[in-house]
């Protein structure tokens, strides 16, 4: 029965998946079907963890907001006239309707329900018809906020107040890839995706060095093997980790003629020249940084088996002014496309594979590092929460490294 699934059994069972890679199981299969775990998850991650929304270049001048939505939480993010970026609910304290739909600039929020105005920051400023309301204070209704953060121009927010700050924490994944400078990179609009598929599935997929030349074996992916593979040691204290793979030529690029066709990031070295990073802050962030070109995947978790993408790619600076740029980039991305719709096939059919009865607890090949420092990323926080929850104390800690 649903629901069943969570008890100390079970939570215990999960260590199994922290061994060491040639000696861990994956995850129960319920951790990507079950609603129950699911709304256990939201606890365990989504309510505590730094979760990526978007790029600050979505929101460059006062006024600027735009709007999404992770665990079935309406979110705004606007840039205020004091220049601060301020993160909040996009739903209206009066009676739940959305204050703002998509993106733009505004001078603030007016509801469309009942013109309640709500600041860039928040705050209510404007409630039409509520002086014959008792006890209504106009001063102390604002639309929830969030916690923010900026790293590499990306931005973050944080449901938890008291949450530790994120950057601290990606010191060696910001250090690994600090010659692309992704905080001054450029990038077309992104595109926004509903699958039917549990989030790990896809950040899983992601990770994955195992299957790069088997599911995407042919002349558009061959220059990045999976022997290539090798994964950076990340500890405990990491909110991030990174997969490098090693290219068989230097400048390799997603494109039929195998090398870079946009100018190569101005800041790479030849040890970048000559792999594609994979970098990783989950729950929600997922990067391919290649010599011209950076895929940027944002997950956004939607329900046990289903969850939104917002895939955008960034290239260095001016790149795009070149008039030849869409249809160089078209050259990636018709590549890409073809490369993702395997990968999306697979994600599809996994999901049914975890449905079955005859789901595995299955074992990993060394090529596969990033799910062990995956599995190392979550199990601690689903037994910390579950016995939290369930008011058990915590174990002594162990300081490990993966
Ligand atoms: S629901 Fe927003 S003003 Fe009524
Ligand atoms: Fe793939």
């Amino acid at each position: 029965m649903p629901g069943d699934i969570l008890s100390d059994v079970f939570f215990d069972s999960l260590s199994s998946s922290t061994l060491g890679l040639d000696r861990a199981q994956t995850l129960p299969p319920a951790c990507y079907t079950d609603g129950a775990f699911y709304e256990f998850e939201k606890e365990a991650l989504f309510n505590h963890e730094w979760l990526c929304v978007g790029r600050e270049s979505w929101v460059s001048q006062p006024g600027d907001y735009f709007t999404t939505q992770i665990i079935g939480e309406p979110i705004i993010v606007a840039r205020t006239r004091q220049n601060e970026l301020k993160a909040m609910s996009a739903v209206c304290q009066h009676r739940a309707m959305l204050v703002a739909e998509g993106r733009g600039n505004a001078r603030g929020f007016v509801c469309p329900y009942h013109h309640w105005v709500y600041g860039l920051d928040g705050k209510l400023v404007n409630a039409p018809a509520m002086e014959r309301t008792c006890d209504f204070d106009k001063k102390a209704v604002r639309l929830p906020t969030f916690g923010l953060e900026t790293w590499l121009g990306f931005i973050f927010i944080n449901f938890d107040a008291d949450a530790p700050p994120l950057a601290p924490r990606l010191a060696a994944v910001a250090d690994a890839i600090a010659p692309y400078d992704l905080a001054a990179a450029e990038g077309p609009p992104i595109m926004t995706g509903s699958f039917a598929w549990n989030w790990k599935v896809m950040f899983e997929n992601n990770n994955d060095g195992y299957h790069a030349n088997k599911l995407h074996q042919g002349p558009l992916h061959d220059f990045v093997p999976s022997e290539l593979a090798s994964f950076p040691p990340s500890g405990a204290a990491d909110a991030g980790f990174l997969r490098f793979n090693g290219t068989t030529h230097p400048d390799a690029s997603f494109n039929p003629t195998q090398k870079a066709v946009l100018p190569i990031f101005p800041g790479l070295t030849e040890i970048d020249r000559n792999r594609m990073t994979f970098a990783n802050v989950p729950p929600t962030l997922s990067l391919v940084l290649g010599n011209d070109l950076v895929i940027f995947l944002i997950l956004r978790a939607t329900g046990p088996e289903t969850m939104e993408q917002d895939t955008g790619v960034l290239v260095a600076p001016g790149a795009m002014a070149d008039p030849s740029f869409p249809h160089r980039l078209d050259m990636i991305m018709t590549s890409a496309g073809k490369i993702i719709a395997q990968d999306m096939h697979v994600d599809a059919r996994v999901q049914v594979g975890l449905r079955s009865r005859f789901a595995p607890r299955g074992r990993y090949s060394w090529q596969e590092g990033a799910q062990g420092q995956f599995n190392n990323w979550l199990v601690p926080r689903y037994q910390q929460t579950w016995r939290r929850l369930s008011g058990k104390p915590a174990p002594r800690k162990r300081e490990a490294v993966f």
